[in-house]
Formats: C-alpha cells, structure tokens, sequence
C-alpha cells in the first residue's frame, strides 16, 4: 500500500478550495506542499511565520531555497515517506513527516507537515507519554511474570539415573492432558517441573497461574480459586473478580503445597475437576473452566489418606502421573553441576565474571545433607558470592553452619581413630576435650596450608587464643 495523501477525496465531496486553505492556515502544524519539480505550490501562515516570510512570496519558490536542509524535493523524487525524520531549521532540531502526493495514482508532489517544533516541544509530549509507556511495560512485565512461564527442561540440571527418570517422565506428560502430582521435598525443583512442563505443554501459550495452598488463608482459599461476584461479602470489589481457575483458562492451575489444603475446599476441587467448571462466591451460574492441573507437595499424601487428612477420590484424580523429585542429598554428583549453573546464574545478576569453587568446598558441598536442597544450595552461593573478595569461593566465605559441620563429619568419620573415645579405657573428660582441640587445630592448619590466621577464623576464635593454643599443644 502506497501511504501518500489522497486528495482527490476531498475535491470530488466538493469542500471549496477557499475552505480547504483556511482549514490549513488553521492547523497549528506546519505544512508545505511541493510539485514534481519541487516548486512550493502551498505553504501554511504558521509555517512562514517561523521562515520570516508570507505565502504569496514563497509560493512559486523551489522549496530549497524557501526551507534550509529540506528533503521535500527528494521525497518527489523517490515517492518513499519519511516518517519523523529529524529535520534542523534555522538550529533548531524538529520532527518531519514527508510523504508524497498521488491524486488519481499519480505522483503529483509531496507532503511535508513538521509535528514538533523544537526538542522542547517534543520534550514536553515525551513526558507525557513517558509515563504511560512505563506503566504498560510494568504491567506487561508483572503480567508475563505471573502469568507466562519462565524455565523449560533445559533449566533443569541433574544427572543421576532418578533425576533423569523424572525428567524423562515429565516431558512425557507435558503433551499430555493428564493430571501431575510432583512429590518431593521442599527447595527440590517442584515449581522448576511444573514451569517446564507447562511451557512444553500445548498450553504453554496460555497462562500457568500458581496458587499456593500453605499460605492463602482457609476463608480466601475459595475466592482466591474461584472468583467472587460484586457483592458477595463486604468489601467485595465493584464487578467481582475473577479466580485462579478463570484466570488460567486454557492453560495450566498449578496447586502448590496442595497437602496443605484443607478438607472442605478439597471437597470444592474435586467437584470442579469433575465438573470442569467452577461457581463464583455469590455466583448465580456455573462458569465453565479448561484448564490442567499440576499439584505438588512435600507431604507423604497416601499416609495423609490414610489418616484421613486428605480426601482419596482427590488423591484419585491428581495422582494420575506422579513426578518423585529426588532430594538433593540422594544425588551428591549433581551438587557439582548445579552448583555450577547457578554460580553462571549469580554471576549474570551480580555482573561478575570466572568465579569458581575450591576443591574444599566441591568437598564440602558433597558431604553436607542439604535439607534445604536446590534452594539451600542457591542461598549459600548467592552468600559466597556476596563475600567473595577474589575469585574462587572458599571454605571461609560459606556459612558457619557448613565450617562446623566439617569437624562433625571429620570427628565422626574418617579421622576418629585421633580421638580417645574409641576403644580403651575411658579417659577423664578434660583430657578428651583437650586432645578434640588439639585434633581440630591440626585439621584446620592441614586445611588452610598452615595458614593459621585463616586456621582461627575457621575454628571461630580469636588470634591470640589460637597461638596459645598453639604453644600448650606444641603445635608450629
Ligand atoms: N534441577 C535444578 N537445576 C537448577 N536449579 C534448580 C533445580 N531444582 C531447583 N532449582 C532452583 O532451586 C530453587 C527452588 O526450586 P523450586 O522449584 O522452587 O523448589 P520447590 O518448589 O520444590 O520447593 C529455584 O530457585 C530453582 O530455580
Ligand atoms: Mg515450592
């Protein structure tokens, strides 16, 4: 499509020309028309204002020598519009528009209007606009983030045989309709699988809303899930609102911690499941939903069954593929590439660069029983990270927690045979505690290289304690 100016509109509906160039004159924008030969045929009383000169003397003019730095000519010739081109008249910078002129398909001439007449101008309406611009983009980004999902598999790093096994599960029942249940504990990666199986999904365009079933009080739960209409209770919102299952139509419901749900809205899910539509609090008329559902939980659901703390037809109805996400301490050689992934991730957000982890700290790491999993591991990197003075993350820039449980594990492991308590005759309790001491300065001087300033911040006192220590061991 041509985007020229159609005139010939306007003549044939008969607007008299005498009309037409007050109209013009009227218009506070700029406006000059050229012909083929770049003659000025029409030039508006605001534009020659600002040219110091009238109408009848620039009219008949070729436009360069009427308007400094024009393109008007140009534009006849190539029949290409320029839209907001910048354009430096008499030194000040404006905004031009240039498209050319067809009457009955014919280039006839060329268009120009000017639309701001200095950066002031276009200063004052970029702040208006400004912040209109800005509120979308929040709102667009607040939308994506809770509504679009943000990891596939491929975020998904792991290698032993039951963490693959999951994977694999999970990207076979992406495409299907099929309800998941994900079990595993908490911090393992439950969210992490249901965002992936979401995005590879069909549903995957439409939205995946989470409703988090620990922490929504019991007397909103049901709001929060289902909507309610304008007055339903006091303090209803004017036009009601919708809920989680409207919000997610056509794509997926993911029901965190759903073992946490308590057994009257247990009764209320599994009748829209049934149903598959849903009744807003205060709602005249079923509202028909499609959506998937993927719960998880870290709760042992079948002894909750059992016990009567959750409904078994609802136990039923997820369970139809269940996901088991392996804790983080059942795969100790997946600590070193996850680690590793999230490190690239730290470093992406704290704009830094070829950070690594020490041998002693892989160690470490490997050895510790992560109740926490995946999550723990992130927060204690994200906290290395945070201390880190050079590059490479050391036993001293993990939490305390971790610094002790080292001799725990030393003490109770490999290195017992040091201590007193083992066989033999049982000694007075100072001198085991003595020989504990000793036994854990040692270790630490081994750790450190014989570092003993580090040795000491290691062991969590002080300087001058340390050499005293040092000197009533006979340690060097
Ligand atoms: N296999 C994994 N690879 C990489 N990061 C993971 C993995 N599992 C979990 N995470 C990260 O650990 C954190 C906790 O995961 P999340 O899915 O919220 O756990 P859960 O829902 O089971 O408590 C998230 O920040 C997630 O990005
Ligand atoms: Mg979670």
């Amino acid at each position: 499509m041509k985007t020229g100016v159609v005139l010939h509109v306007i003549t044939k509906n008969k607007l008299p020309y005498e009309w037409l160039e007050e109209i013009l004159n009227l218009a506070a924008e700029w406006i000059v028309v050229v012909d083929r030969e770049g003659i000025i045929r029409y030039i508006n009383g605001a534009y020659c204002d600002f040219l110091d000169t009238c109408t009848e003397e620039a009219t008949g003019k070729h436009v360069q020598d009427v308007i400094e730095n024009t393109r008007m000519h140009l534009v006849v010739r190539t029949g290409q519009a320029e839209v907001a081109s910048i354009h430096a008249i008499k030194g000040s910078e404006m905004i031009a528009n240039r498209y050319p002129l067809y009457v009955d398909g014919e280039l006839v001439g060329a268009v120009g209007t000017v639309m701001f007449r200095n950066s002031q101008d276009w200063l004052d309406y970029s702040r208006k606009v400004q912040p209109v611009l800005e509120e979308l983009k929040y709102y667009k980004k607040r939308f994506e983030k809770e509504l679009r999902s943000k990891y596939n598999f491929g975020d998904l790093i792991g290698n032993h045989p039951k963490f693959q096994e999951a994977k694999r599960l999970a990207e076979r029942v992406a495409g299907s309709q099929s309800a998941v249940l994900l079990s595993g504990e908490s911090g393992t990666g439950k969210e992490l699988f249901a965002h992936a199986i979401h995005q590879t999904s069909p549903r995957g365009q439409f939205p995946l809303v989470r409703v988090n079933c620990a922490s929504i009080p019991e007397n909103l739960l049901e709001s929060e899930l289902f909507g309610y209409e304008e007055g339903a209770f006091t303090g209803a919102k004017k036009g009601g609102k919708k809920g989680k299952f409207e919000l997610a139509h056509r794509g997926t419901v993911f029901l965190d911690e759903i073992g946490d749900m308590p057994l009257q809205m247990q009764s209320k899910l599994l009748r829209v499941l049934q149903e598959k539509e849903i009744e807003r609090v205060g709602g005249q008329a079923p509202i028909p939903v499609d959506v998937r559902i993927i719960a998880a939980t870290h709760r042992h659901l079948e002894q909750m069954v059992q016990e009567g703390k959750f409904r078994q037809d609802l136990y039923y109805r997820l369970n139809v593929m269940k996901i088991e996400i392996p804790s983080l301490r059942e795969r100790k050689e997946d600590i070193k590439p996850i680690a590793k992934a999230l490190l690239c991730k730290l470093e992406r957000k704290f704009s830094r660069q070829g950070i690594k982890l020490s041998e002693e700290v892989v160690e470490r790491l490997e050895a510790h029983a992560w109740p926490g999993n995946v999550r723990e591991l992130e927060n204690i990197l994200e906290r290395a990270v945070n201390v880190l003075d050079g590059n490479i993350i050391r036993l001293t820039h993990l939490p305390l927690y971790l610094q002790d449980d080292l001799q725990l594990v030393r003490f109770h492991g490999s290195r017992t045979e040091d201590l007193p308590f083992k066989d033999g005759p049982v000694q007075p309790l100072k001198e085991v505690l003595m020989h504990a001491e000793k036994a854990a300065i040692q270790h630490a001087l081994r750790q450190t290289n014989g570092n003993k300033q580090l040795a000491a911040k290691l062991l969590g006192i002080g300087k001058t304690s340390f050499y005293d220590k040092c000197k009533t061991y006979n340690i060097n």
